[in-house]
């Protein structure tokens, strides 16, 4: 069964504790997006929010970190309440297995992110760390892009790596390029726009798992 994990990039930021009552009941898990205007344009959501987030929810955390220096930042979110911190390898480079070591010590669960230009070659030697692979299929940095096909062919490619691993989608899903993204075999939906900007939330998040 997929795990669906709304965006709050998405959602009203004047009125998050009602955005994220009105997914609570029909999923376990809450996308946050972090980014510091370096590692990408856009900047969002920091360590207070996330604090703040834990206080009104008991859904996991999902923190996907789009900044430069993730390693410097694993205590903070976890102090703050991140259940997975997942960073990306164009930030870290050869650095990546200790910084996915660093976040697993603190017995969270430990994210790896790939953009859409870099290959799943480049990790290849890292997957078996990391609990999740969170392939992004649009550019990082701002919500309602346009899905990336073949970006999301790298999630059966990670598959055939190493079968075992969570692997998640994240950019331009709704419930079309989600039944893509379930057949190359992700096992995690990320989606912002298409759950926030719906008409009735409960019908698009079921909208997203259309092969149960
Ligand atoms: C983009 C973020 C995504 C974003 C997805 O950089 O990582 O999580 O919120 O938004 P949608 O689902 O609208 O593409
Ligand atoms: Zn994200």
């Amino acid at each position: 069964m997929a795990i669906i994990s709304p965006s709050i990039l998405s959602a009203d930021f004047c009125n998050l504790e009602i955005d994220i009552k009105r997914v609570e009941p029909y999923v376990k898990w809450l996308h946050i997006d972090v980014m510091d205007g370096h590692f990408v344009p856009n900047i969002t959501i920091g360590v207070p929010v996330v604090k703040s987030i834990k206080k009104c929810t008991n859904l996991f955390l999902d923190t996907h970190l789009m900044i430069e220096n993730p390693q410097n930042y694993i205590e903070p979110f976890k102090n703050a309440g991140s259940d997975l911190i997942t960073f990306h390898y164009e930030a870290v480079f050869d650095n990546t297995i200790d910084v996915i070591k660093k976040i697993k010590s603190y017995d969270i669960m430990a994210g790896l992110s790939i953009k859409p230009k870099t290959p799943v070659n480049a990790i290849k030697d890292y997957i078996k760390y990391a609990d999740l692979i969170l392939v992004m299929t649009v550019e990082p940095g701002f919500g309602g892009q346009k899905f990336m096909e073949d970006c999301a062919k790298k999630i059966k490619e990670i598959k055939e790596i190493s079968p075992d691993i969570l692997v998640q989608a994240d950019g331009g899903i709704n419930d079309k390029t989600a039944q893509i993204c379930l057949e190359y075999g992700a096992d995690s939906l990320v989606a912002g726009s298409y759950i926030y900007n719906a008409e009735n939330i409960e019908e698009a998040i079921k909208n997203l798992k259309p092969l149960f």
